[in-house]
């Protein structure tokens, strides 16, 4: 069998599975360009990636993960449940809002239930960047977009899959995914994430019952590809015309300048020692 964990994390480990993650990748390999042949994998499993996808590039991933997968290949996939988020937030259930930020601690409490549910759906991360249209770098975000059963189906559906199947946690039709996410040196149970002891890996599948939407499918047929990407003519927000190469550049430079600055800053004593042996090498070649 040949299994691929897309956006696994760098702690995940299994050594029956392959991870992509583009936070470990040394090349452009990503989400939405797989560097595997067609009909290569058994299996795909990905948790918690879609929704750090930026929205116009959902098909292409989803497009990616059928190519690789052989005909009749599952596909399992796990993301924050908008429907589950969003009933919390329209009901006020601040208690049930409470439990779901114990389940993930990163979410923002500081703006009240709306902040909290609104950080299910977009919030700051090393995913993308946002640039402004005068060239302003604004910041790193890492969700960008949430799911609900009805629009995953959808996605899946036009992207040549079948049976697209909403579970329960741990619910799958292959036994494989029976445990859960954990740290490799405790047991193969759930616990939130507060009550992990030190860890230097990770493994197992499915996390965080309370706020997840979790979906299978298996591959159909082949798809005609949606191209959504930045450079198509016309199309609200891909359409170059819309920005100036003058503010791209600055763009650029801008961020030259915070990643030099910054760079120096964490890794100051490394520059200071380089330089200095430079110096003193410079100085005894001088001499003779
Ligand atoms: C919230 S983490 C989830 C990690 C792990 N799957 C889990 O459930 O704990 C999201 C992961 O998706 C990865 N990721 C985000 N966008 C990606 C992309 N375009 N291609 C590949 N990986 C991506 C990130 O690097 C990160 O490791």
């Amino acid at each position: 069998m040949r299994m691929l964990n897309l956006g696994a994390g760098p702690k995940w480990k299994n050594p029956d599975w392959l991870v992509l993650d583009h936070k470990i990748m040394k090349r452009r390999d990503c989400a939405w360009r797989l560097p595997f042949p067609n009909e290569h994998f058994d299996i795909i499993f990905s948790s918690h990636m879609v929704e750090h996808i930026p929205h116009s590039k959902i098909d292409e991933v989803l497009f990616e993960c059928n190519r690789c997968l052989k005909s009749d290949g599952l596909l399992r996939l796990v993301c924050p449940d908008l429907e589950i988020v969003a009933n919390a937030y329209t009901n006020k259930d601040i208690a049930l809002m409470e439990r779901f930020i114990v389940e993930d601690p990163t979410i923002r409490k500081d703006l009240g239930i709306g902040g909290s549910f609104m950080n299910f759906l977009i919030s700051n991360g090393s995913d993308s960047l946002l640039i402004s249209r005068n060239g302003e770098l604004i910041a790193g975000y890492a969700h960008l977009y949430a799911y609900d059963f009805e629009m995953m189906k959808n996605l899946l559906d036009r992207n040549g899959f079948k049976q697209a199947t909403k579970c329960q946690f741990l619910e799958s039709s292959n036994k494989i995914f029976n445990e859960p996410l954990h740290p490799t040196n405790q047991p193969a149970e759930w616990r939130d994430e507060c009550h992990w002891a030190s860890y230097e890996e990770l493994t197992g599948f499915d996390r965080d019952p309370l706020t997840s939407l979790f979906v299978e499918a298996k591959k159909d047929f082949i798809p005609e590809k949606r191209r959504s990407q930045f450079g198509a003519p016309s199309v609200r927000g891909l359409d170059p015309i819309n920005f100036s190469f003058r503010s791209m550049l600055y763009a650029f430079f801008t961020f030259s300048g915070f990643k030099i600055k910054r760079t120096i800053e964490t890794k100051g004593e490394y520059f200071f020692n380089l330089m200095q042996r430079i110096f003193k090498r410079f100085v005894r070649s001088f001499k003779l």
